[in-house]
């Protein structure tokens, strides 16, 4: 029976990724889409600074790294073995931070703001990346609520 279920899921996971560039992809890339795995992050980062932002264009490592890990990502969930709403997830904060500084620290605020640059450059000497000072997408505390959550999957 299991086994039924996990060559389903991997078919339509292939289907979905056979449909990027249309449909499937528009719909996988939405910030509703990732709320229905991610309820916690989606409330931390409703409080958060950065309500304005969607989630992938924080989360992104380039659209086949994307579609890859989404993928598996379904696999993990749809076979029990990891849930979202509980579970700690992997987390890579120094793939998040070029995106982060693709917005704050690009070539015009370099020229209109060199000092807040250089004291920068000084923090990243004294820090491995922009989340080790600041909160950057989520609202720690709320986010951190899904490890109270009662696990929901798995058999
Ligand atoms: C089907 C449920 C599901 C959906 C939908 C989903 N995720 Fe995830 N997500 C997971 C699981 C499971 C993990 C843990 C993966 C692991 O441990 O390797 C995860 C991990 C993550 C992580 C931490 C690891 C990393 O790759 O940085 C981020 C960030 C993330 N998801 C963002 C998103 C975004 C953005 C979307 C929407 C485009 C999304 N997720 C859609 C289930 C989901
Ligand atoms: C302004 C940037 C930003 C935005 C917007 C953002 N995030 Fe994040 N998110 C981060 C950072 C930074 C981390 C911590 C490092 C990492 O895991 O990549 C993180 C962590 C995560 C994680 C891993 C949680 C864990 O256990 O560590 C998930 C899942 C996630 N975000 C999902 C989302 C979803 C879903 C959205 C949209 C509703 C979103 N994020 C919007 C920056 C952002
Ligand atoms: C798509 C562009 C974008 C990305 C990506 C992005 N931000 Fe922002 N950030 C904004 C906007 C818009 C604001 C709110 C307007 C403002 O205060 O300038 C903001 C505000 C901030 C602030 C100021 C908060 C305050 O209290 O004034 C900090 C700090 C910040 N972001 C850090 C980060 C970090 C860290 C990341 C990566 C995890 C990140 N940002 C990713 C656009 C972005
Ligand atoms: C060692 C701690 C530290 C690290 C690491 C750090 N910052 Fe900051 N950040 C600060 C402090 C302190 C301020 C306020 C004073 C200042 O601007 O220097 C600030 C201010 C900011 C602001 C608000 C500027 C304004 O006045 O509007 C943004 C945006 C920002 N940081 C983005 C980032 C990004 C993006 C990264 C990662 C590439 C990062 N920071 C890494 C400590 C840090």
């Amino acid at each position: 029976m299991k086994k039924i279920l996990i060559l389903i899921v991997i078919i339509a996971v292939l289907g979905l990724v056979a449909l990027a560039g249309t449909a499937g992809h528009q719909v996988t890339t939405t910030d509703a889409f990732c709320s229905s795995c991610h309820a916690y992050e989606k409330a931390s980062w409703d409080h958060g600074v950065h309500h304005a932002v969607g989630c992938l264009d924080c989360h992104t490592g380039g659209f086949v790294r994307d579609k890859v890990q989404g993928a598996r990502k379904m696999y993990l969930v749809f076979t029990g073995q990891i849930d979202p709403h509980h579970d700690r997830l992997a987390s890579y904060p120094d793939k998040t931070m070029s995106n982060c500084m693709s917005c704050h620290m690009n070539d015009e605020i370099a020229q209109q703001r060199p000092v807040f640059m250089e004291r920068h450059s000084l923090y990243l000497v004294a820090a491995e990346n922009c989340i080790a000072c600041h909160e950057g997408g989520h609202v720690q505390q709320i986010r951190d609520k899904r490890y109270l959550a009662v696990r929901e999957t798995g058999d």
